[in-house]
């Protein structure tokens, strides 16, 4: 089921999410309901918060070539283990702040640990677009987004921009 996205401004998107104790069959739906409405966007990540639920949950899939197998992964309670000293640039978007882009310096490679929805524990290491978005991904679950990293002046232009957006759809 597709889930409706949230657009920033918003409070639960400020949030500071819960861990997940537990795989139960309810979030190993709402896992799959994340992955079709990313899908559906179309993205490269979406995190809990982003459709309301203030869980630490993630969902993504950077294989961008439709000749490749895509590889979609369910995160619960990713945590970054280790990160490089190199960092690299990216434009990012976000679906919660739709049509807007910035560039946003991170770490070029991280190691990530979470829980599998069989509840087991996995370990990898990102590099690339896999890096960034992972990155993009577990900053939404303690409340930060992207435009987080501008300065004040961008950050409100993009903000001012969300806040029409979100009046003409109310009126439409
Ligand atoms: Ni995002």
């Amino acid at each position: 089921m597709i889930r409706p996205i949230l657009i920033h401004p918003d409070p639960r998107l400020k949030k500071v999410c819960e861990p997940v104790a537990e795989i139960t069959s309810e979030l190993g739906k709402l896992a799959e309901d994340m992955l079709e409405t990313m899908y559906d966007a179309p993205g490269v990540g979406l995190a809990a918060p982003q459709i309301g639920v203030t869980k630490r949950l993630i969902v993504m899939d950077c294989v961008k070539d439709p000749e490749l197998a895509p590889r979609p992964m369910v995160l619960f309670n990713p945590q970054i283990t280790w990160q490089s000293e190199d960092l690299s640039t990216y434009e990012e978007g976000c679906l919660s702040i739709p049509e807007q882009y910035a560039e946003v310096e991170r770490p070029a490679e991280v190691r990530v640990r979470w829980m599998a929805l069989d509840g087991s524990e996995q370990e990898e290491q990102f590099a690339g677009l896999w890096a960034t978005c992972v990155q993009h991904e577990i900053d939404h679950l303690d409340g930060k987004l992207f435009i987080d990293y501008l300065g004040p002046l961008k950050r409100q232009m993009i903000t001012r921009k969300m806040e029409k957006l979100k009046r003409e759809r109310a009126r439409s």
